[in-house]
């Protein structure tokens, strides 16, 4: 397939009724545009329709304004595909074993010295279904078993009691965009078993999942046809794995839905952070249910829930950051989140990954952008031991001046974190 960006040249000066109507009606075009564009393939063709400018009125995307007024200013067409890149210092990787298999939208927790990494895309048309295991202590790839065959292979909702247990819950059953599965699971990770627990009350798509006084909270993700988000919030008592109710409880609904967000319990409080809503959804009446991409936002909000049990809005993100369900730590009274991926480039409409390192300080509610990761990398799986800060897999960019998506990697680092 050939690339092209065809670009209008509409004077960004000009003010006229008629164009800012004939703006928002391709405006409208545009977003609801269906490539069919995988993203595991390197080519795509997607026509341009808007200007930047155009993009940003309608609230479609979110930029630096003193950039964007001195563009528009030079009445410059060409933005660079990197300029969603923050400044942030570079910090000393040093590799460590690749995992044994690539992963893509895989899941992971980490329970003492170990990281249990589950599931995902080893391609568009091959899904993971076992569990890989990384020990942090001789830093060696120890142990791989299988999950059941029931359960789903990407977009899973994960999380552990931090002991013995992990809760496997809803997720994308099957390769390309098939739709997700209510049903759940829950691993002894002593004995290596796996038991079935009562079904989410609808499936979702990357749900986020968190253990939360005694109860395990599901919310938010996508709905069955993997773009319409969800709202939804449930929740069970659980402990030592096993599930001490008989139905999900109704919980109050987050603000906003969708899927790929980090959810974090900390000191008695419950975090939902970044994400996006919409995602790629299966072609109408394909038999392989083939991805085609659909229009997504990303966002940088930050939600928080403590005692009153209503949510509650905190600073944002420095940049709009979803697929980092698995990407991020507690270290020091902080959330450390690694990677991610940003809104699309305003030109191209080409995805754009996120290659800084987050830190999000909980005493005074603020956000730094602490280092630059190798590359830029969505969907990481994060671990942090021994004061090192790890990460392993996901989807890299195409290099140092192309942030767009590309190889599906095992790879893992780490770096000595001083906060
Ligand atoms: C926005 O961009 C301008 C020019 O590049 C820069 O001086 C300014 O610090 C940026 N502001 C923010 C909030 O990033
Ligand atoms: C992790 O590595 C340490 C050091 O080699 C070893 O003592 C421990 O048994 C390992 N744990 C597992 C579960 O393999
Ligand atoms: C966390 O805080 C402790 C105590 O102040 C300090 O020794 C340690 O270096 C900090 N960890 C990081 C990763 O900065």
């Amino acid at each position: 397939m050939s690339r092209f960006l065809h670009k209008q040249n509409i004077s960004s000066s000009s003010s006229s009724k008629k164009l800012v109507f004939f703006i928002s009606i391709t405006t409208l075009l545009s977003v609801a545009v269906i490539a069919n564009c995988l993203w595991f393939s390197s080519s795509s063709i997607i026509k341009t329709t808007t200007t930047y400018w155009a993009l940003q009125k309608k609230g479609i995307i979110h930029t630096n304004a003193t950039k964007l007024n001195h563009l528009q200013s030079k009445k410059e067409s060409v933005i660079s595909p990197t300029f969603a890149d923050l400044d942030a210092p570079d910090l000393p990787w040093e590799i460590m074993p690749e995992a044994p298999v690539p992963r893509l939208d895989g899941a992971s927790v980490q329970i003492n010295n170990l990281l249990y990494v589950f599931a995902g895309y080893a391609s568009l048309d091959h899904v993971h279904s076992h569990v890989d295991v990384f020990n942090f202590t001789d830093n060696k790839w120890t142990e791989r078993f299988d999950m059941p065959k029931e359960m789903a292979h990407s977009h899973l909702g994960v999380v552990t009691d931090g002991n013995r247990y992990i809760y496997v819950v809803s997720g994308q059953y099957g390769p390309q965009c098939r739709a997700p599965i209510a049903r759940s699971f829950v691993l002894d990770t002593e004995t290596k078993k796996w038991s079935t627990m009562i079904p989410l009350p609808f499936p979702r798509y990357a749900p986020a999942t968190q253990i939360w006084r005694g109860r395990l909270h599901v919310m938010g993700g996508s709905k069955e046809n993997r773009h319409t988000p969800g709202l939804d919030h449930w929740s069970i008592a659980v402990k030592d794995g096993k599930v001490l109710e008989k139905q999900w409880r109704n919980e109050v609904p987050i603000p906003r839905g969708g899927p790929h967000r980090a959810c974090v319990v900390f000191n008695d409080r419950l975090f939902v952070i970044g994400g996006q809503e919409g995602d790629f959804m299966a072609k109408p009446g394909s038999p392989i249910f083939k991805c085609s991409r659909r229009h997504e936002v990303v966002y940088d909000d930050v939600y928080m829930l403590d005692d009153e049990m209503k949510w509650k809005t905190l600073p944002p993100m420095p940049k709009p950051n979803s697929h980092i369900e698995c990407a991020w730590v507690i270290v020091n009274n902080s959330i450390i989140i690694t990677g991610g991926t940003t809104e699309k480039h305003p030109l191209t409409k080409r995805m754009i990954l996120v290659g800084e390192v987050f830190q999000f300080h909980l005493d005074s509610l603020t956000w730094s952008v602490i280092g630059k990761l190798p590359y830029r990398v969505k969907t990481t799986l994060a671990g942090f031991w021994n004061g090192y800060l790890y990460f392993t897999s996901g989807q890299r960019d195409r290099g140092p001046d192309n942030p767009q998506p590309r190889k599906v990697i095992g790879d893992m680092w780490r770096t000595k974190l001083s906060l």
